[in-house]
């Protein structure tokens, strides 16, 4: 299919020409001596926007958070996060694999839960339980279809945490979404987090990279564990100038993603095939279809329309605006949908 409008998530993106242009002019060296001006100069930015004291670059987001994960625990830990986390879902196993930790999910709503669900679920100190350790949050949480966090409730949460000494870390893959909502700025998640995973490579549209920000202790054992995972890059510098362009030239815009993807609910709240729609908050929206067997058939007309969109279970959707998805690509889509509910899609 040449050019479809790829719906399926935030990371299909291409550089734009700015963007292409600042990579190409990028002055570099080997970041695993340290040598890398761009890669330094993206991790300092990264930092002060938080307003700590450092960072570091990873190839992806699945890498910050199992870094975070690692060097805020020991095995045998136990970690809290929600029922519907990435952590949890789409990293393999991760936690359990690279840190030896168990699990306590708990089940907000769409994937945001309370400071009482986390005292709930804090072990008794005695032998017999895992040591609960670490708090994950996830903000903007796509299984839960972008939903955004209040910050009085992660506020709570710190409050617990330290308290209770937990360590609390963001998987803030989406945070710029949550935050073009809010209002709020990232110096306030950053009082409030131990740590920090940012990604680049979504809705801010780099090709690659995500930051892991926290204080120098933190960070200078979560470079440990990058080359021990494999994730240290030599010039990678040409990579990191894209993220500098994306944090400078994309934060702005993603507004019109969340217009965007507003528009594409009202269309589909419309339509007969469609049973239900997640609250729309961001640029993510999942919607269950009415007959839960049709999801491929549904797929397949739109692939034949050069419109891609991803099955997120039985009979569930989800489709994220981006970058590439202009005001024309998403008339479109919305045209296509429409006609469809002339067609059983179940056949
Ligand atoms: C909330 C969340 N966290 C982490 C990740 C992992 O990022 P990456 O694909 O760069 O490993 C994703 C990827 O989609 C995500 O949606």
């Amino acid at each position: 299919m040449k050019n479809p409008i790829d719906l399926r998530s935030d990371t299909v993106t291409h550089p734009t020409p700015g963007m292409l242009e600042a990579m190409m002019n990028a002055q570099v060296g080997d970041d695993v001596f340290g040598d890398d001006p761009t890669v330094n100069a993206l991790e300092e930015k990264a930092a002060a926007l938080f307003g700590k004291e450092a960072a570091v670059y990873c190839p992806s987001g699945t890498m910050t958070n199992q870094i975070a994960i690692r060097v805020h625990t020991s095995p045998g830990d136990e970690v809290i996060c929600d029922a519907l986390s990435h952590i949890y879902h789409y990293e393999g196993g991760g936690m359990m694999a690279n840190s030896g930790v168990s699990v306590r999910l708990v089940n907000g709503d769409r994937g945001r839960f309370t400071v009482n669900d986390v005292l709930n679920n804090i072990n008794p100190d005695d032998v017999h339980h895992p040591r609960t350790r670490l708090v994950v949050i996830e903000n903007t949480c796509n299984k839960g279809g972008g939903s955004v966090w209040h910050i009085e409730e992660i506020r709570r949460i710190y409050l617990a945490c330290r308290h209770h000494g937990l360590k609390l870390h963001l998987d803030g893959a989406r945070l710029f979404n949550a935050l073009t909502e809010t209002g709020e700025k990232p110096l306030q998640y950053g009082e409030l987090f131990d740590s920090v995973s940012l990604c680049l490579s979504k809705g801010l549209g780099a090709p690659v990279g995500s930051m892991l920000i926290g204080d120098m202790a933190f960070i200078k054992q979560a470079r440990r564990m990058r080359k021990l995972f494999g994730g240290a890059m030599r010039q990678s510098g040409f990579l990191a100038a894209a993220g500098i362009y994306a944090l400078d030239h994309h934060i702005r815009r993603l507004k019109e993603d969340h217009r965007r993807a507003t528009a594409l609910a009202q269309t589909l709240s419309g339509l007969p095939y469609v049973k239900e729609i997640l609250p729309v908050e961001s640029n993510i929206v999942v919607f269950a279809l009415q007959d839960q067997n049709s999801a491929d058939t549904f797929m397949e007309h739109l692939r034949q329309n050069g419109i891609l969109v991803l099955g997120f279970g039985p009979g569930k959707i989800r489709v994220i605006t981006h970058l590439d998805i202009g005001d024309e690509e998403l008339e479109k889509v919305m045209k296509v949908l429409s006609n469809l509910s002339g067609i059983a899609i179940t056949e």
